[in-house]
């Protein structure tokens, strides 16, 4: 296949994709089975392999998932931030605002990020560049994208650290980043990520560096923004509590793919994969004193080396005859509810043992061919 290599030589994109149907005009995100791999020394690792879901205007979505199941590779794709080589979009499309995003230039991509997209990262320092005052940033952030004089941009400065709790916003906005503490810095990242009313803010553990009353201040800043905008948000984290608090839905990632998705009270309450209820089961305030911690066993998967079928299963509790040789793919189990696992399935619709030779779902086939 022919490749497109921008300017700058970070993104190819594949030359006259085929693309599937816009999603209707109230899905703001559509990620529809996005596959990007990473290239390297040893291997490939398949870091997303599968990944499907939707986020409406307005909504807001939590991705769980332990340690390496995918999460911000899948956020860096959706905001096209993956270094290519070493990493490769193999598979894949990204609906954002009626665009499939996948297919643009990387100009048009660049006019996206910052503006109708952004993201909060979970290390501020790393984001902001030390030898420019706060103030330069946001408004370099709000020139870029809007015909604004530099006047405008620097109110715009100000008013956006007001807007995010920070006391004397016309003293802090001359301030550079070190002059400030590490909440402080985060609700300056969160000031320049809103500072274009972006349609959609995706948020990468953006706690997980503060102290703990720290981060309870910054996720409720966080949300009354997100309601203040009417911004959707993509909340990335592995804490289910901040989940419970914070997003409407949530989707459940383990190893390259979403196995659970729906309303965080449904997941919570009544989680159908049995990794969404290992997950549950090991958070420490939910055993009593004295009793052994419930974790999941087993370790997450060696990334050269899925397990065949469907990932969880050496892990998995509840495994079955069709676990090790097929992968489940998502289903519909209520309303508003999917599960990726064959104990969903009726059983009629189970491969069984005879499948396996005629290599009956399309996963099992590509699995086979990699080997
Ligand atoms: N640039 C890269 N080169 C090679 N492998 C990578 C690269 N970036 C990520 N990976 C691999 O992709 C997999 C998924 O990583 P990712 O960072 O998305 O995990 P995560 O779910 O965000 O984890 P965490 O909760 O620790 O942040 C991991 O196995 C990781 O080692
Ligand atoms: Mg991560």
């Amino acid at each position: 296949m022919t490749t497109i290599v921008d300017l700058d030589g970070v993104s190819p994109v594949a030359e006259g994709r085929v693309v599937g149907p816009p999603p209707p005009a109230d899905v703001l995100l559509d990620v529809r089975g996005l596959k990007t791999h990473f290239h390297v020394m040893d291997g490939t690792v398949a870091a997303v392999d599968g990944v499907d879901f939707q986020l409406r205007r307005g909504e807001t979505l939590g991705l769980v998932g332990e340690s390496g199941c995918g999460k911000s590779v899948t956020s860096l794709t959706i905001m096209r931030l993956i270094d290519i080589p070493p990493g490769e979009i193999v598979a894949g499309e990204i609906w954002f605002d009626g665009r499939e995003i996948l297919s643009l230039p990387m100009s048009d991509m660049r006019q996206i990020r910052g503006a109708d997209m952004s993201m909060i990262f979970q290390e501020p320092m790393t984001s902001l560049n030390p030898v420019f005052t706060v103030g330069n940033q946001i408004a370099e952030a709000v020139k870029a994208h809007r015909q604004v004089s530099n006047k405008e941009a620097w109110n715009r400065a100000v008013e956006m650290l007001e807007a995010v709790g920070i006391p004397s916003p016309e003293r802090r906005v001359k301030q550079y980043p070190h002059e400030l503490s590490g909440g402080m810095r985060q609700r300056v990242m969160i000031a320049m990520a809103l500072s274009c009313d972006p349609k959609l803010i995706i948020a990468d553990e953006p706690t997980t560096a503060l102290d703990v009353t720290i981060q309870a201040q910054i996720l409720e800043l966080i949300k009354s923004m997100q309601e203040r905008t009417g911004a959707a948000l993509l909340l990335i984290t592995h804490d289910l509590a901040v989940v419970a608090e914070t997003v409407q839905r949530m989707a459940v990632m383990y190893a390259g793919k979403i196995v659970e998705t729906g309303t965080a009270e449904d997941v919570l309450l009544n989680p159908k994969h049995p990794y969404t209820q290992g997950l549950i089961t090991s958070i420490p305030s939910n055993v009593a004193r004295g009793q052994r911690l419930n974790v999941i066993r087993g370790t997450v998967p060696n990334p050269f080396r899925m397990p065949g079928g469907c990932r969880f299963q050496p892990r998995c509790p509840m495994a079955f005859e069709p676990c090790r040789d097929f992968d489940p793919p998502l289903r519909t189990t209520d309303p508003g509810r999917r599960a990726a696992c064959w104990l969903h399935y009726p059983a009629s619709e189970r491969p069984t043992s005879r499948d396996v030779a005629t290599s009956a779902t399309p996963m099992q086939t590509e699995r086979v061919a990699k080997q």
